[in-house]
């Protein structure tokens, strides 16, 4: 089969869908492999190590012209028409986007949105979300610390003792809880909250405190539960209290940082306008929601309505990052793992002799499958 890996071109966006590593693995089926020029360059794998591993080096049509595509992001506007009808398409097709999803069916294509991978044992290895949160988390820490006009952890010098920086983390999924172990390594003292009672151990098992806000009713109970490992929106009542709780606990802190998303829709607003304007001066303030909240003012947020989208602004002398892609600021092993996260999904619709076989009675398949025969087939 001919895969073929275009060099992607949205804003900040430095990833590759394949590896010198997965090419080799590809190669060695009996796949013909093409690689878009320049397609790992900002991963850090340049043409040459593609070429060594045996793949061929061509242009954007001919990559996009595969029988088989494989992409980090979905296919711009101007990408489209590239793509042969009866493709298969493979990447982070963002499942939710019902105009792109619909946009894809008329392609003609059979695309696979990996976000849309059930939370299963079987499905660990290829789960892109948490590949891809991890990096994110950790990327959040660095970026903090960097902005961050003071030290991390505390320092007893000669010329007196500095005290350690306290960090908030929001949300303690997997880019929270990888949050929290950078932020332990560097010394930080860390507080961390999340909605599902499950993650109080996991916080605690990497030295951090967590926040606790009781529930109070059967309602608040249940939908703290989640649904398939994810969050659920909290009923009102609870919010109130987290947000109370949360703007005590973010005046108090150096470093606030934010992960928490409701799958299919905006996330929660959990440091308000008010929070930020009591906040420390040169605190900081990292959002990984951003872009992915309530619209405010005009455009859409984070976790913190005040947040611009891939921009770092200054309210109240608190600077707040709004990065959309911080994996892609990690290009090298971002890539790798994702690579890999599509090596082992590709097990799944590719039999014993290289030939195409899409069986829907696979639960992760199923879950996946976005657009078929011009049909969406996945509700958004
Ligand atoms: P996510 O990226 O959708 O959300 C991030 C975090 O925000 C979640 O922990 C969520 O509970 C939290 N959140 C949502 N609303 C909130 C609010 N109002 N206040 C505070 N926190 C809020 O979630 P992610 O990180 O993709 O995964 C969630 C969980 O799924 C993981 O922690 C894990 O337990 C489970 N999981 C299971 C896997 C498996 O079994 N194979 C693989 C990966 C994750």
């Amino acid at each position: 089969m001919h895969i073929g890996v275009p060099a992607e071109t949205r804003a900040h966006e430095t990833r590759v869908a394949a590896t010198p590593e997965t090419v080799k693995k590809y190669v060695s089926q009996g796949h013909r492999v093409t690689i878009q020029s320049g397609a790992g360059t900002g991963a850090s794998f340049p043409d040459e190590a593609f070429s060594a591993v045996g793949a061929e080096i061509v242009d954007a049509a001919t990559a996009f012209g595969a029988d088989l595509v494989l992409k980090v992001q979905s296919p711009t506007e101007a990408e489209l028409p590239h793509l042969k009808r009866g493709s298969v398409l493979v990447g982070m097709l963002d499942p939710f986007n019902a105009d792109n999803a619909a946009k894809l069916a008329t392609a003609g294509v059979t695309a696979f949105a990996l976000e849309a991978a059930p939370r299963t044992t079987r499905a660990q290895s290829l789960d892109v979300l948490s590949s891809q949160a991890n990096i994110a988390g950790y990327k959040a820490v660095l970026l903090a610390a960097d902005l961050y006009p003071r030290f991390m952890p505390m320092l007893m010098t000669a010329a007196g003792t500095v005290k350690a920086a306290r960090v908030l983390i929001l949300g303690a999924g997997v880019a929270g809880l990888q949050a929290i172990a950078t932020a332990k390594r560097l010394g930080a003292v860390i507080e961390a909250s999340d909605v599902r009672p499950a993650v109080k151990e996991q916080i605690e098992s990497l030295g951090a405190k967590f926040l606790d806000v009781p529930y109070e009713t059967d309602e608040e109970r249940e939908a703290a539960q989640g649904v398939g490992g994810y969050a659920r929106p909290m009923p009102p009542s609870w919010l109130q209290r987290q947000s109370a709780l949360v703007h005590e606990r973010a005046k108090q802190a150096d470093i606030v940082i934010t992960t928490a998303l409701i799958p299919g829709r905006p996330a929660p607003t959990l440091i308000s306008v008010e929070t930020v304007q009591a906040m420390k001066p040169g605190s900081v303030l990292i959002d990984l929601a951003a872009g992915r909240g309530p619209e405010y003012e005009g455009q859409r947020g984070g976790n913190c309505p005040l947040t611009v989208a891939d921009k770092i602004v200054t309210r109240n002398g608190v600077q707040i990052v709004g990065f959309t892609n911080l994996a892609s600021m990690v290009a090298a092993d971002a890539s790798s793992l994702y690579a890999r996260n599509l090596l082992d999904f590709l097990k799944l619709i590719i039999n014993k002799e290289g030939a195409l076989n899409i069986d829907l009675a696979d639960d992760i398949v199923a879950a996946t499958l976005l657009a078929r025969d011009g049909e969406v087939t996945r509700k958004a």
